[in-house]
């Protein structure tokens, strides 16, 4: 328990994060027109090396050329691992226009990753009289990164939300697996000779739900590399909508609708919800802390449990 209350999360809509190679500037404007809440032109590992400084250029011409809308407008740097990341910051920094909202840390090991980058980006802001603070994201994507997975979502008043990187995640954990998200066909229980498939996923994504809601920030799932399964990624995303996620990547723009479909709550789960709170209105006119909704138990966590949906839907419808 604690006496201090848990921090809010940015009331703003992430339903889905829609990537771009920043190498492909005809992607930009569908990318602009598209209905994803959150838009991250990449210059990281979509971009070849030798197209590195090209796309920087790409993406800087375009936060201030396309009409982004109201989308979020997020561009992921190069890790601090390689020779790019300090020219994408100093140069996004220096020349993009003010539309640009977020910044994404990928492959983020430990708080001081983020110190790092946050030093470098105050320094410009305040060089460059930049009046808008720009925002971070980062990506949990290596065994470090989960290892030290709260303390980076306490790391900076900048970080916004919290992506897990599948791939990068489990090649850096020695996953025996090529796969992107979603099941896997060797991590299954064995009951009477049947196979229970089991989400090897899950726990990654708890911990980041337990950080990010400590620390106030977005816990996101990231990308679902089979675009031909929509099943499969419903099915990933409506797992993460129930752990505690606000949203999902679309690496390919019919992932789109899909992580808008799940992570925005049914007409039937708001109307249920605000029936619950209506129930406990009336228990507590009545004296009481728990009563009897549809044959079981709701009490005062209840409320809590269905103002998370009201809440999200009122977010979202405006
Ligand atoms: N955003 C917006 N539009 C996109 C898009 C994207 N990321 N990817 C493809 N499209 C468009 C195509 O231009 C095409 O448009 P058209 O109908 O007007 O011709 C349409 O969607 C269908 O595209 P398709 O031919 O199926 O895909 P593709 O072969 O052009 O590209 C990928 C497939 C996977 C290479 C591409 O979607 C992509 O680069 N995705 C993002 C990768 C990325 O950023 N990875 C980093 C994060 S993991
Ligand atoms: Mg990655």
């Amino acid at each position: 328990m604690s006496f201090r209350l848990q921090p809010t999360a940015p009331a703003r809509p992430n339903r889905c994060q829609l990537f771009g190679p920043g190498s492909r500037v005809a992607l930009f404007e569908k990318m602009a027109a598209s209905a994803a809440d959150v838009i991250n032109l990449d210059l990281e590992d979509s971009v070849a090396p030798s197209d590195k400084d090209s796309a920087r250029q790409n993406v800087i011409q375009a936060i201030g050329d396309v009409d982004w809308g109201t989308k979020t407008l997020s561009v992921r740097i190069n890790g601090l691992d390689t020779p790019y990341w300090y020219r994408d910051v100093v140069d996004l920094l220096e020349q993009a226009d003010e539309r640009l909202d977020q910044i994404m840390i990928p492959k983020v090991g430990c708080a001081a990753d983020i110190y790092a980058v946050d030093a470098l980006v105050t320094a410009i802001e305040t060089a460059k009289g930049r009046s808008k603070k720009i925002s971070f994201e980062v990506i949990i994507e290596s065994a470090a990164g989960i290892a030290h997975v709260e303390e980076i979502a306490a790391a900076s008043p900048r970080l916004q939300a919290m992506s897990l990187g599948a791939a990068d995640f489990a090649a850096s954990m020695g996953m025996q697996t090529t796969g992107i998200g979603g099941t896997q066909e060797n991590y299954y229980m064995l009951h009477e000779g049947a196979k229970y498939w089991s989400d090897p996923w899950h726990w990654a994504q708890t911990a980041i739900v337990a950080a990010c809601r400590t620390h106030g920030v977005l816990p996101v799932d990231g990308p679902f590399g089979d675009f031909s399964d929509d099943e499969g990624y419903i099915a990933q995303a409506k797992r993460s909508a129930t752990l505690g996620m606000v949203g999902k990547w679309a690496i390919h723009p019919k992932q789109i609708a899909l992580a808008n479909e799940v992570f925005t709550p049914s007409e039937e789960q708001v109307n249920e919800a605000r029936e619950i709170l209506a129930a406990m209105e009336q228990a507590k006119a009545n004296g009481e802390g728990a009563t009897v909704y549809k044959g079981r138990l709701v009490d005062i966590a209840s409320i809590k449990q269905a103002e998370v949906i009201v809440r999200q839907s009122e977010m979202i419808n405006g």
